[in-house]
């Protein structure tokens, strides 16, 4: 009976702690700092987050994106705008984004509303972007039902032809979102489970902090 008995895995955390005084007195400092540090030790995927939205029958789904920018007005990520998390946000437009940075056992939560970046600032990452993404945006009806893996090959050689001697530009379907944060958690697992959380919240146009019970 040990298939799936995973209850023995457990970690005590204790390398930092948060207060309440500890926090700078905006969230997105807050989290440049935290970013920053995870940066030195997470590796590659540090901008990896679960986007969580709900479906058209209010259940909630997670996926990772990849955040891509951050500041004051918001944290942007790209995707396919005719995807299944785009469709759910076009009903819904709010969101959460959650980050798990293990070697500094820190997660952030972000909360708020979610609004498409304007068209030139996706236009400006597209074309940052390596041209094997570039091509694969236009070739994956990103979420549709495909019949096998030759699909995909083809229609890249597809978009290829299409593109052959011209520039590849940024298809309409493709682009940025801002997710405008409304609350900010900050958590910092501590011994004993009795680990630090500190949440943001917009009142008006102030961040009010506030500590929560782990
Ligand atoms: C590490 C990692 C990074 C990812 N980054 C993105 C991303 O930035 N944008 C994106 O649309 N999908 C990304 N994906 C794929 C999504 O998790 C998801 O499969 C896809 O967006 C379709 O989701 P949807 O059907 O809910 O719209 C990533 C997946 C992983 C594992």
């Amino acid at each position: 009976m040990s298939k799936g008995n995973v209850q023995g895995i457990r970690k005590d955390y204790g390398i930092d702690e948060l207060s309440k005084d500890s926090v700078l007195d905006n969230p997105v400092d807050q989290f440049e700092l935290w970013f920053k540090d995870a940066m030195k030790t997470e590796g590659s995927e540090v901008n990896a987050c679960t986007l969580s939205t709900l479906d058209e029958n209010q259940f909630p789904e997670g996926r990772i994106v990849l955040l891509k920018f951050f500041a004051e007005d918001g944290f942007t990520f790209y995707t396919n705008y005719e995807s299944k998390k785009a469709q759910q946000l076009e009903k819904h437009p709010l969101a959460s984004m959650t980050f798990y940075w293990r070697t500094r056992e820190r997660q952030v939560r972000v909360k708020g509303r979610v609004e498409k970046v304007p068209a030139e600032i996706s236009d400006a990452y597209y074309s940052e972007r390596p041209e094997g993404s570039r091509l694969g945006a236009w070739a994956s009806p990103q979420s549709q039902e495909i019949p096998d893996r030759q699909f995909l090959r083809d229609r890249v050689e597809e978009v290829k032809k299409k593109f052959e001697g011209k520039e590849l530009y940024r298809p309409e379907f493709w682009g940025g979102y801002i997710l405008i944060p409304s609350e900010v958690e900050f958590w910092q697992g501590r011994p004993s489970r009795l680990h630090d959380r500190i949440v943001f919240t917009l009142e008006g146009d102030k961040w009010v902090t506030k500590r929560l019970a782990p």
